[in-house]
């Protein structure tokens, strides 16, 4: 049995660094919003402009899955989706739901959310000038990268035992090895499907440069998910990845993680990093070795070419 109680909100205890997130002072601790906020037309115009443009990509792109889960939930309907309506699909589906925050919340909320099947999704959307590009997760990356894919039943049950796993990395701190780990699944997953790599990850999915460069691109790595690998190494928060990891299927990655046990690598690493976001290793499954060009050119601070 567990030490854990799932139903609260984690300690968080002080030895370990959290970033100074100041709460708005109308939220209460589980920091969700009352209710979704409303959206102007031009607001709502921004997200089929979105839409559409990511829609056109997915085919031979997007995994199999995100693509069904987008039509079950009905997201392209127009407009910013409504999350009760989200909710009423959802629910009986998997058990998860879609609830609003204002912002990124705290880790510890975070996992609280997930372990109860609870998906927080930023209220806000970008402004017109971040169409291309935006750091802070906005409500089209929330809803269209993350909500299709909890549609799935074991992807559901890998996002719930990643939530509970949070538990554990705020014992031993580590919430970084926890964090590579989703930055490398859920947020910048791929997946081999039909003898092809597809994409699962919402990072990449909610933006075009990244759907392709992801999968065409020569310069990134493409390896096989390893989770004790995975979890010491280094990703980029603010630019293409430099290595993408590939599961065989959503299945793979859960008995990976679930069975794993996360003890004996909490134990054994420090709490910074060990491999570099561009590293291959000896012991890799490699699919693709990138040639990291678009990395070595300075990336995106030096307007570098994502190929
Ligand atoms: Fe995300």
């Amino acid at each position: 049995m567990t030490e854990f109680d799932f139903s609260r909100i984690p300690a968080t205890p002080p030895s370990v660094f959290v970033a100074p997130l100041k709460r708005p002072s109308h939220l209460g601790d589980d920091w969700l919003e009352p209710q979704q906020r409303r959206y102007t037309a031009d607001e709502n115009r921004l997200w089929d402009e979105l839409f559409e443009r990511q829609r056109r990509l997915l085919p031979g792109r997007a995994c199999q899955a995100f693509v069904d889960g987008l039509e079950r939930l009905d997201l392209g309907r127009g407009g910013v989706p409504s999350f009760e309506r989200i909710n009423e699909s959802l629910l009986p589906m998997t058990g998860w739901q879609v609830v609003p925050v204002p912002m990124l919340i705290p880790d510890a909320v975070f996992f609280y959310h997930l372990a109860n099947r609870r998906f927080p999704a930023g209220n806000f959307i970008r402004t017109r000038d971040q169409f291309d590009y935006i750091q802070e997760p906005d409500v089209f990356h929330d809803v269209f990268g993350h909500v299709p894919l909890l549609t799935d039943p074991v992807f559901a049950d890998y996002m719930a035992a990643y939530g509970r796993a949070g538990w554990k990395a705020l014992k031993y701190n580590r919430l970084k090895a926890l964090s590579a780990l989703y930055w490398y699944t859920v947020e910048f997953g791929l997946i081999r499907e039909n003898g092809g790599l597809r994409i699962y990850g919402a990072g990449i999915l909610s933006g075009p440069t990244e759907t392709r460069f992801s999968l065409e691109g020569r310069s990134p790595h493409r390896i096989h998910l390893n989770v004790d690998r995975v979890m010491r190494t280094d990703y980029e928060i603010s630019d293409l990845q430099s290595t993408y990891f590939v599961v065989e299927s959503f299945a793979e990655l859960f008995h990976m993680t679930e069975q794993r046990g996360f003890e004996p690598i909490y134990e054994s690493i420090a709490p910074g990093f060990i491999y570099a976001k561009t590293a291959a290793l000896d012991t890799d499954h490699i699919y693709h070795r990138g040639t990291q060009e678009y990395e070595l050119r300075g990336g995106r601070g030096s307007n570098a070419e994502p190929v």
